[in-house]
């Protein structure tokens, strides 16, 4: 397999180095084996299409993986597989002003498209937290979500088009850019969501918009988590609202200690809301923040006044997950409806505490899109084996709580390798039927990211 890969792409961009594989082998989980067989580093479409013809004759299996900040295990590779790194496929190879579409290669960073959009006087208005590793063929796998999603939806919803390989080395071209486009199946939301088990996205055209205008930030303080929605109902009732995040005081307390960052009230409560708003709405954004606190829904409340004190408040919120990553947090990304969000938050509270009195959890997330992050961090007298073990045994509780409610197991993580055994809560027995179907009409030798999202069936040609 590694003399074949070589003939491919030359013995430099083919390594079994035991670093590179442990680097380029895993996401930012820790909890899975990470034993890939070798990484490779394609340049051009046709070479992604020749592996993937290789690994089909020869029977061995790819992960792709982009920037590596995956939460789920999507782009680890536990069992000899070959990485398929899209570092070396990073340049933007065009920009049409009247579309407002960008074409780039799959490894392009986040970031740099926003760079890029900024400099042609517009905005890609994905973001979050690790927007300045991860790549944008990681975010169409996982149709990656965020912090604008309130106002500008998924990565989905700013896929133009796509250029994927597919499991058996075929190049489709879905969509072209194209606005209108009435032809049948649309292949190209098949790709976005797919977790590299269908196929390699390798170019990508994005959407750009117009920019938004200068924005402010509020973080107003709760004591009830009840009343989260009736704040969100006052302010959008006044304000375009691009943001609204929420953290809980042990979030606060966490990443006030990690970043050195100054508290954002005098005084401290139970949960905490972050509001993002058009500058032009400030008027209307403070008459709903005085009639919160009329209400007794909010007891404090910050507006920032500048940009740095913009960023200082979205840094309580953006620095929670690194703040909290020595703790070995049990990580669990969650949908229910929006309205669903405050009860679905006491049953977990009720669940972890009957089972695990002593485990705390850290909650956080994007509540205006009814996702939220809970984190359940290991006590330091436990063993992150004991600590896995008492965690596993909570997760059928919850999402049984999530199935309860009609609610999603992942929301914008994906299934990857952490929740594959659990799809059966969030998606019917017929529906995965249909995504395993799928799934074989574009790789049916399954050489694509085996063992990911559905579930394993042992294709024995894959090791
Ligand atoms: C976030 O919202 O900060 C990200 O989804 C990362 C995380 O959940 O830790
Ligand atoms: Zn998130």
């Amino acid at each position: 397999m590694i003399e074949r890969l070589k003939e491919v792409l030359g013995p430099r961009r083919v390594t079994t180095a035991r670093d590179d594989l442990d680097n380029w082998g895993r996401d930012w989980t820790r909890t899975f084996v990470v034993a890939p067989g070798a990484v490779v580093f394609p340049e051009t479409v046709p070479e992604v299409v020749a592996i993937t013809r290789l690994a089909n004759e020869e029977g061995f299996a790819l992960v792709p993986s982009g920037g590596r900040t995956g939460l789920s295990g999507g782009a680890v590779a536990s069992r000899g597989e070959v990485v398929v790194s899209f570092d070396r496929m990073n340049r933007i190879l065009d920009f049409n002003a009247a579309d407002r579409v960008v074409r780039c290669q799959a490894g392009v960073v986040t970031a740099a498209v926003h760079a890029f959009a900024q400099d042609k006087g517009l905005y890609y208005p994905v973001d979050f937290s690790s927007s300045g590793s991860s790549q944008i063929g990681g975010n169409v796998a996982t149709n990656a979500g965020g912090i604008n999603v309130i106002r500008y939806g998924m990565t989905r919803d700013w896929v133009a088009g796509l250029t994927v390989v597919t499991g058996t080395g075929e190049v489709l071209e879905l969509n072209r850019a194209l606005v209108k486009n009435a032809t049948g199946y649309d292949l190209r939301h098949l790709f976005i969501g797919s977790e590299g088990t269908l196929g390699f996205v390798v170019e990508a055209e994005l959407r750009l918009t117009e920019r938004p205008a200068p924005s402010r930030v509020m973080v107003l303080g709760l004591d009830r988590m009840k009343d989260i929605l009736s704040v969100l109902t006052r302010f959008q009732a006044g304000a375009t609202l691009s943001a609204f995040e929420f953290f809980s005081e042990l979030a606060v307390e966490r990443v006030t200690r990690h970043r050195s960052l100054a508290r954002p009230l005098g005084s401290s409560s139970a949960f905490y809301a972050l509001l993002e708003f058009d500058g032009d709405d400030e008027s209307a954004a403070l008459a709903a923040f005085e009639d919160a606190l009329a209400a007794g829904w909010v007891s404090d409340g910050v507006m920032s006044q500048s940009d740095a004190q913009a960023r200082a408040l979205w840094a309580l919120r953006e620095g929670i997950t690194e703040s909290i990553a020595p703790e070995t947090p049990y990580k669990n990304d969650l949908a229910v409806r929006i309205a669903d969000v405050p009860g679905f938050l006491d049953d977990v509270d009720q669940a972890v505490g009957r089972l695990y009195p002593d485990l705390e959890i850290c909650w956080f997330g994007h509540i205006g899109d009814g996702n939220v992050h809970l984190n359940i961090l290991k006590p330091p007298g436990l063993t992150a084996g004991d600590f896995y073990a008492r965690c596993d045994a909570i997760s059928p509780e919850l999402f049984k709580l999530v199935s309860s409610r009609g609610g999603s197991i992942s929301a914008e993580h994906g299934v990857g390798l952490l929740k594959r055994d659990f799809l059966k809560f969030s998606r019917s027995a017929a529906e995965i039927e249909i995504m395993c179907a799928v799934k074989d009409a574009l790789d049916p030798n399954g050489v694509m990211n085996p063992g990911k999202l559905l579930p394993d069936r042992g294709r024995e040609r894959v090791q």
